[in-house]
């Protein structure tokens, strides 16, 4: 079997831990593993595949001799490094929001839209975690019924703002001094209606990346609004989704196609209080959904309460599924 040399940008982060893992678990063909982050993370050591491997400086010149290289440095590093990596043949997994709505680069949910994948020029971009999990239910669906509207509101751990917000949920629950601040408020007991930075028409740019992003990813007559929302959970985003369809469907068969559904986990029956939850999700890979009922103020729609694990299906393993369809070539 043909091995990669593959690199990790943002190796020592929330992301950049988990896809390392995933490559291990998944037994991804790793000929070479090169860890980068930061000049200040320059010697520390990450495991892999029982080995210790040293964490080198993210730079350009850093990436020669690699085949794909997992991004998940933040958007400032993608836009300045990326680009710049074509020269040696390396085809970039962006985890960033960088290039996703860039026309020259697909952005790729394995379980909808894999054949995209081959129209890369280099970048091949993770979609927001939010978007993910979201469209990995919306596609077998829209596939039958036709969707003609959504509206999302979402409930986010603090994972999906990186350690820095994991660190400010534990400093606040254990009382110390937050060692950065991450959010613009307490998250501890509370729940903040504002993710990513807010645009003169009232909503955030996480709002945006979950109406733009489920258009290109699928089609773009899809209208979704969306309400985004943080949550002082550690791991896992839960999502409350109202879908209208133009055909006429019941929850049965809402239901067979769920359960049939690539990465989708169905679990509900409200009698025995089963359901999915951020906990649910936690350290696994798939998308899980329950909660499924009627809509009766519409001719044909249901709400649905879709949890998955923002760091591995919203950004991680997402990114390794994609690298693994690149070199099977489908
Ligand atoms: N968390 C999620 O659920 C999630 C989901 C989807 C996408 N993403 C995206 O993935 C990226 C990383 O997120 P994260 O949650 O892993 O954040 P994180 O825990 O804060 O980790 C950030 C990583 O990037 C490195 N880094 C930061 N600035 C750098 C620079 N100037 N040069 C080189 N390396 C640098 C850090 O290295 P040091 O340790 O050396 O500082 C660290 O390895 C972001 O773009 C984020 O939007 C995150």
């Amino acid at each position: 079997m043909k091995t990669y040399t593959v690199a990790v940008a943002g190796a020592t982060g929330l992301v950049g831990r988990t896809m390392i893992k995933v490559l291990e678990e998944r037994n991804f063909p790793v000929e070479t593993l090169i860890p980068l982050a930061s000049s200040r993370s320059v010697g520390k050591e990450i495991q892999f595949r029982g080995k210790p491997y040293t964490v080198q400086e993210l730079t350009p010149e850093a990436f020669k001799g690699v085949d794909i290289a997992l991004f998940s440095a933040g958007a400032t590093v993608s836009v300045d490094v990326a680009p710049k990596l074509r020269k040696y043949g390396t085809v970039v997994i962006d985890n960033s929001s960088a290039f996703r709505m860039d026309e020259n680069v697909p952005l790729v949910v394995p379980e909808v839209n894999k054949h995209a994948i081959f129209k890369h020029k280099g970048i091949i971009a993770n979609p927001n975690c939010s978007t993910i999990q979201m469209v990995v239910v919306l596609k077998p669906l829209h596939d039958v019924f036709r969707i003609k509207r959504v509206v999302v509101s979402t409930y986010q751990s603090v994972t999906g703002a990186g350690q820095k917000g994991v660190d400010q949920l534990e400093d606040e629950i254990a009382g110390r001094p937050l060692r950065a601040p991450k959010f613009p408020h307490q998250i501890a007991y509370n729940v903040i209606p504002h993710i990513d930075v807010f645009y003169e028409n009232g909503y955030t740019k996480e709002e945006l990346k979950m109406i733009n992003e489920t258009k290109k990813i699928m089609e773009d007559n899809i209208p979704v609004t969306a309400t985004t929302v943080r949550v002082p959970v550690l791991g896992g985003h839960s999502e409350s989704v109202n879908i209208e369809f133009e055909q006429p469907c019941t929850v049965e068969e809402v239901k067979a196609i769920l359960r049939k559904a690539p990465g989708v986990v169905l679990l509900d029956d409200p009698q025995t209080n089963l359901y999915p939850m951020p906990i649910t999700a936690f350290g696994k890979d798939e998308v899980f959904v329950g909660r499924i009922r009627k809509d009766y103020t519409v001719k044909s729609g249901i709400n649905v309460w879709i949890v998955a694990d923002n760091v591995r299906k919203g950004a991680a393993t997402n990114a390794v599924q994609i690298a693994e369809a690149l070199i099977a070539g489908l």
